[in-house]
């Protein structure tokens, strides 16, 4: 969840690690800090509460260290507050540590060190880092070996990195469960939580794995396991612009990536659609034909808004594969001791690649024998690294923390995978294998054409501003883009908000109905429109305010909807990825006029690396 840099080399550390802090902030932002060695003995060390903003009013930019490592914070232990901010220090000043992750025997940990003596000055689990490291130096160890030995007494999980006042050439991190990636540079490394800071100075990176420890130096980079012996991490060449990381015109990045999602889609279907009718999806799958059409049970596993795209993938593989699919938030999977019979496929979807209960609803699974796939967007994360299989996304870069483009790309990666195994099981028809293809194909330029509906929904955004509450309906695979649609309007717009398959209206939430909610009701011309109008006119009946999405031409909500945006017709099966852009686009603009933060919503974090 929290962000962390390091630089060593000889340009100023204080604006690179700014700079890397910026792009970071997305995964936590509320509190941050940089400690710069300027090889006197002694550390200068400077933290904020609150944004970045608060930090960088702070900082010395002409400041000459060349070395040093920096923190942004999404809280977990102690509040948001200056004091507890990282970096954090030992009590005699000599010892900074960096973390992202928890010690769960912290407090154990404190006791032990204020018995012989050590002291503390903040409530987080971390600060028990940088005072053990600093108690074993005064044993006579070697920094390195006392980082060890300190990594070897932490329970929990971590990414962390560490400097040493009086040994100014070398910063030591170690990585046991959140992401922690080294670039290279000539004469100078880099460490950061992702990719997207080292961009702009190196594409070659080293993905660390659990259970490394690593010293960069200015001229080098060497890589132990927690034994002290030497490893060999290959160094991997990142292909993404790092333009794609920027806000390129736009107000904020969420808007940038939902305008993105053309473009999106066709790079996650570059490839991988069929020339000829003939040959099976070119999906890079390592699986045979064989192995697909032995499976017998499909579990997905996934949170928030991936796991939405689960519930659509349960529908397009049951529909297209006719294997049982069953979609888990993955904090339950992970917890339940599932059953999971032989010919099992876990399906982990995960944007990032790193949240821990995904990443640990997966391993559950393997362990009981099931073979794993990982949908994701983030090439080198954990999941990718893990799972036996991954089918990218392409998205690119995703920085907004309310995810958009990240999940229309798993909606067509979801079609195209159903599709694939529905071809080696023998189920899918081939009139409508080409009708769905042809739909995909046709998606970025009907995305197009919603992305120009804009103004429109602006309009929505104002009329319905100050709402305090929001119903989503909608049936059949529409039914999880209620959800994703409430939960992107409650995400950054603090408006609650609920989706609801319309057809389970009447049995409970038909009593909130009203004339000051507004319903958004998803009626696409499908198999489920006859049903989803008569839940409309229920509503409409009982004064509610319909916001009607529905298929060019389609007049069926006329005099019963308070407006109405007709959306291109398109298979129904495909229609989730077009009918959640307006809810999107609905989310953001209510979220702007009300003045919240993006890109940045408050509690939240890009990236949930811890339970
Ligand atoms: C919502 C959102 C979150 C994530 C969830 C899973 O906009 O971004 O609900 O979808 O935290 O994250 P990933 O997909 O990275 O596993």
């Amino acid at each position: 969840m929290c962000g962390i840099v390091g630089y060593i080399g000889q340009q100023s550390a204080a604006t690179l690690l700014l700079e890397g802090l910026k792009t970071l902030e997305y995964r936590g932002y509320d509190s941050a800090g940089i400690a710069l060695a300027p090889g006197d003995g002694a550390f200068r060390v400077t933290r904020a509460s609150g944004k970045l903003v608060n930090l960088q009013g702070r900082l010395d930019p002409r400041d000459p260290a060349t070395l040093g490592i920096g923190h942004t914070r999404w809280a977990t232990h102690g509040r948001p507050t200056e004091e507890n901010a990282h970096p954090h220090r030992s009590g005699d000043g000599k010892v900074v540590a960096v973390h992202n992750g928890i010690f769960e025997n912290f407090l154990e940990l404190r006791k032990e060190l204020q018995d012989k003596g050590e002291s503390f000055l903040s409530e987080t689990d971390t600060e028990a880092f940088p005072v053990m490291v600093s108690h074993l130096l005064k044993g006579g160890v070697t920094f390195t070996e006392a980082f060890r030995q300190a990594l070897g007494r932490m329970e929990g999980i971590y990414a962390i990195a560490c400097l040493h006042a009086d040994d100014p050439n070398r910063i030591l991190a170690a990585r046991s469960g959140p992401p922690l990636v080294i670039g290279l540079g000539e004469g100078e490394n880099f460490l950061a939580s992702d990719v997207v800071p080292l961009l702009r100075h190196t594409r070659r990176v080293i993905f660390l794995e659990d259970g490394d420890l690593a010293e960069l130096t200015r001229n080098g980079v060497r890589i132990f396991d927690l034994q002290g012996k030497e490893l060999h991490r290959p160094i991997q060449n990142i292909p993404y612009d790092p333009v794609a990381a920027e806000k390129g015109g736009f107000k904020h990045f969420m808007q940038k990536e939902i305008f993105e999602q053309p473009q999106a889609i066709s790079n996650t279907l570059l490839n991988r659609l069929p020339i000829e009718a003939s040959e099976p999806i070119p999906l890079e799958l390592p699986f045979t034909d064989e192995d697909l059409k032995s499976l017998q049970r499909i579990h997905i596993v996934a949170c928030g808004t991936s796991w939405h795209a689960g519930l659509v993938g349960k529908f397009l593989i049951e529909q297209l594969a006719r294997t049982a699919v069953e979609v888990d938030y993955a904090s339950e999977y992970r917890y339940r001791e599932p059953v999971i019979p032989e010919g099992t496929l876990i399906i982990g979807i995960t944007q990032s690649g790193e949240t821990a209960d995904t990443l640990a609803a997966m391993k559950e699974a393997a362990s009981r024998g099931a073979r794993t796939l990982a949908i994701c967007n983030v090439l080198g994360s954990t999941a990718t690294r893990t799972a036996e299989a991954t089918i990218l996304t392409h998205a690119g870069p995703e920085i907004g923390v309310a995810s958009t483009k990240a999940f229309t790309t798993q909606l067509a990666v979801l079609t195209l995978l159903a599709l694939r195994i529905g071809e080696a099981k023998g189920t899918v028809d081939p009139k409508l294998r080409a009708e769905l293809l042809q739909g995909l194909r046709e998606l970025p330029a009907h995305l197009e054409h919603i992305s120009a509906l804009e103004p429109r929904i602006i309009q929505w955004a104002q009329r319905w501003r100050d709402a305090s509450d929001f119903l989503y309906l909608g049936r059949g695979p529409l039914y999880p883009i209620a959800l994703e649609g409430a939960l992107k309007l409650k995400e950054i717009s603090y408006i609650h908000a609920e989706g609801y398959p319309a057809g389970e209206m009447k049995h409970g939430p038909i009593a909130l109905i009203d004339k000051d909610l507004p319903v958004v009701a998803l009626m696409p011309k499908d198999s489920h429109r006859e049903k989803t109008l008569s839940n409309l006119q229920e509503a409409a009946a009982r004064d509610g305010r319909i916001l009607g999405l529905v298929t060019q031409g389609d007049r069926g909500l006329d005099g019963i909807a308070e407006d109405v945006l007709e959306l291109p017709e398109v298979h129904p099966w495909l229609a989730p990825i077009l009918y959640v852009l307006p809810l999107q686009l609905l989310s953001y603009h209510i979220a702007v006029l009300r003045g919240c933060d993006v890109d940045q919503p408050r509690n939240l974090a890009k990236s949930v690396t811890v339970e």
